[in-house]
């Protein structure tokens, strides 16, 4: 079979992010959060005022980032239950599609649980179809057509646009991969569930050896759309002394969620500065990282003074390198957190650096008595 018709046979071999809806306690001030923190804009609004009775949503943009922020206005449906049980979360990593229906057929058939039919969702600007299946925990993908629609998001918001006006500005760019911890030996499952609902394939994979400390250990495998555009690594908890990050996370989540999400951006030591200056917290990295560091890594275009300065990681492969950075935990639970990702060439997850983190991130775990 040739590429060109193995595309056209794949419905998911040209898709792209479209946005990620996150549940929370209190979406107003979430989405005062990411705007003043992250440098995101408010672009449209979801609600009572727009005719939605039972729920708001904010959408956040920067760049090609788009974030809803949604909340319920109701004790006990599914939203509230959503956010009682795993505190503020992922709940859809919503996937742009050229054709919906074809999308979700090949998902169904490969398996996936129908979450949501593809269904018209229809105002004066048009029409979008959107259909949803399930992922890993109470995680979610909605498949969004989009060839049909001039408004600015999707029936039911309204723009509503609001900047705030001395944040600094970190410009993001866009997903670069999102990261789903699953529990104990599931790793392959979804591995194969991306495989045969997405018609994804596998980019690398890391075992225990790659990514353990003295205390803690874990897998990953990372899975991929034909064009490296919307890239699923999948962790499980790996055996060690201690308990693990993943282990952490699946307890204070109640169950597999997305761990985090790695946003690109073209110029690390600018963005992260500025988020600095917002308020961002970020993983601290040993004084000692970056005294190795020019021997690991070689001739790179940044000073390791200034990586230094920002704590900022630098891992390298045969085809270049790559600079990132971790958040702290961006809620009350150490559940999800942020990558900031700048990639000079390199497709590398930062395999040379798990260690040095993974010592920062149980420093954190420490602190909070779970280690
Ligand atoms: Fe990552």
């Amino acid at each position: 079979m040739s590429t060109t018709t193995e595309a056209r046979s794949n419905p998911l071999a040209t898709i792209d992010w479209d946005y990620v809806e996150f549940y929370v306690g209190n979406a107003k001030q979430a989405a005062h959060f990411y705007m003043s923190a992250f440098g995101f804009d408010q672009v449209a609004y979801a609600g009572p005022e727009t005719g939605v009775r039972d729920r708001v949503s904010y959408l956040l943009e920067q760049n090609k980032l788009r974030f809803v922020l949604t909340a319920s206005l109701l004790p006990d449906d599914a939203i509230a239950e959503h956010v009682m049980r795993h505190g503020d979360g992922i709940k859809d990593v919503a996937i742009l599609v050229e054709d919906a229906q074809a999308a979700f057929e090949m998902a169904v058939r490969g398996g996936a649980r129908v979450v949501q039919e593809p269904a018209p969702l229809e105002d004066a600007r048009g029409r979008i179809i959107k259909a949803t299946i399930a992922t890993y925990g109470d995680t979610v993908h909605s498949f969004i057509q989009r060839d049909g629609y001039r408004g600015i998001f999707m029936p039911g918001f309204a723009e509503q646009r609001k900047t705030i006006a001395n944040a600094a500005r970190p410009h993001l760019q866009y997903i670069d991969h999102c990261v789903g911890n699953v529990g104990w030996g599931e790793m392959d499952v979804w591995g194969d569930f991306y495989a045969r609902v997405f018609g994804f394939s596998q980019l690398v994979s890391f075992d225990d050896k790659d990514i353990s400390t003295e205390y803690t250990a874990l897998r990953s495998k990372v899975m991929t759309d034909p064009r490296h555009q919307v890239k699923f690594p999948i962790n499980e908890p790996a055996q060690g002394k201690k308990k693990s990050q993943i282990e952490e996370y699946l307890e204070f989540y109640r169950g597999a969620g997305v761990q985090h999400m790695a946003i690109r951006t073209d110029d690390i030591a600018a963005t992260i500065r500025a988020l600095k200056s917002n308020g961002v917290e970020f993983l601290d990295t040993p004084d000692s990282y970056y005294e190795m560091l020019g021997e690991r890594v070689g001739k790179i275009d940044e000073a390791i003074e200034t990586l230094r300065e920002l704590r900022i990681l630098v891992d390298r492969d045969d085809l270049g390198y790559m600079l990132q950075i971790f958040t702290k935990p961006l809620q009350d639970r150490p559940t999800v957190f942020f990558e900031i990702i700048q990639r000079k060439g390199s497709l590398s997850f930062g395999k040379g650096n798990f260690k040095a983190l993974f010592v920062s991130i149980e420093r954190e775990q420490e602190k909070r008595g779970t280690l």
